[in-house]
């Protein structure tokens, strides 16, 4: 990775390093820079990232982006220490130890916005060893997770806990099938549909990942391309938690059961989809679509985790100036949960 030295809009005259993407589309435009850390204005707070946590959106930002001329700090997810604190702010100290919740602009779960502002672009990310951010967005980190566990939380356990609970309406009893549990959200979804009493099947194209599923208590596995209905035995699904899309959508309606639910948040194989409508009309089943969640929601999700002890399955954690490594890991698809990116 190539290391250069730049200055940012500054106030205090102390080196930090960022990764920066730039110039070309790809992980190929990632960059190790040192600049200037930034103080925060009134109303924000600084933090010195301990660790951060790459998403599938910072590869999806990668790739298609068009204003390369543009230096852009990645990153939605990030914990850390509370290094300054804008005017106003009272209940935050410097010294606080912090997780970062990634929806710049959404407050109350019922009031969603028109369009979610995120961390890690265009307002510059956790990939660097300083961020500054609304104090809006700072939660007390929980005390019972490590550094990197509480880096790679946010935005996926965040995902995971709307769609499977504001959104689908998840209860205990129920069977939810959750696809791709190699991904982040996935392995979230899992651990929190456990720990709310659902009978969890869930599908990956390696047989690695399904029988790694299986060890930490997954009900049923499937392999992505196999027939779903055969496998399952004729057991109806209540919910189905997918980011995967067109590679297994067809297969949704054969396993649900009647007035059942798919929440989909993801367009990992593709952005189209087509749907018998009699089938969905005549078993009244619910499509449903999700998006991050509220900073409500944020602070449920945290207390629901600290409340069952969830910690995050980590993959694997790169030194920052590893983070070119980190990305070809995510692209390759080859994880089992998160990967994250130690400062
Ligand atoms: N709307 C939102 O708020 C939101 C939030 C977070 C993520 N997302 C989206 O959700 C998706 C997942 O993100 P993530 O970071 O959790 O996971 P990820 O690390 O990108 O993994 C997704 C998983 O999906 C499966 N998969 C991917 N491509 C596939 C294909 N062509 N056919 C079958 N399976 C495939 C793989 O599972 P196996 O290896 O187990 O087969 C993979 O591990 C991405 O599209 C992301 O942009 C959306």
């Amino acid at each position: 990775m190539k290391h250069r030295d730049c200055n940012v809009n500054t106030a205090r005259q102390e080196n930090a390093r960022v990764i920066v993407h730039e110039r070309v589309n790809g992980s190929e435009g990632l960059c190790l820079h040192t600049t200037v850390n930034k103080l925060p204005k009134a109303g924000e707070v600084s933090v010195r990232i301990q660790a951060a946590g790459l998403n599938h959106r910072d590869l999806f930002i990668m790739k298609e982006r068009s204003d390369l001329h543009q230096s852009v700090v990645l990153g939605s997810d990030g914990a850390g220490i509370v290094a300054s604190v804008g005017e106003g702010i009272e209940h935050i100290q410097v010294g606080d130890e912090v997780i970062i919740h990634p929806t710049l602009n959404w407050v109350h779960t019922n009031e969603i916005p028109e369009t979610l502002t995120i961390l890690g672009y265009p307002s510059e990310g956790t990939f660097a060893e300083y961020v500054v951010v609304p104090v809006t967005c700072i939660e007390k980190k929980p005390a019972y997770l490590t550094w990197e566990e509480a880096g790679v939380l946010p935005l996926a356990a965040l995902t995971a806990y709307r769609a499977l609970f504001t959104r689908g309406q998840l209860k205990s009893g129920e069977h939810v099938l959750i696809t791709g549990i190699g991904g982040g959200v996935a392995t979230y979804a899992f651990m929190m549909a456990k720990a709310a009493g659902a009978k969890v099947t869930v599908t990956s194209r390696s047989q690695e990942k399904r029988l790694r599923a299986l060890e930490v208590g997954a009900d049923h596995v499937l392999a992505s391309d196999c027939d779903w209905g055969e496998s399952l035995h004729g057991e109806p699904v209540n919910l189905i938690i997918d980011s995967i899309g067109p590679a297994v959508f067809t297969q949704f309606l054969q396993v649900l059961a009647p007035g059942g639910r798919v929440v989909q948040f993801g367009r990992s194989s593709g952005d189209k989809v087509e749907i018998s409508l009699s089938t969905l009309f005549r078993n009244q089943y619910s499509i449903l679509a999700t998006s991050m969640g509220s900073a409500e929601e944020f602070r449920e999700m945290l207390q629901f985790v600290e409340r069952h002890r969830i910690r995050p399955v980590i993959d694997q954690i790169y030194p920052l100036e590893q983070a070119v490594q980190a990305f070809k890991r995510m692209e390759a698809g080859v994880q089992f949960g998160n990967i994250g990116l130690k400062m």
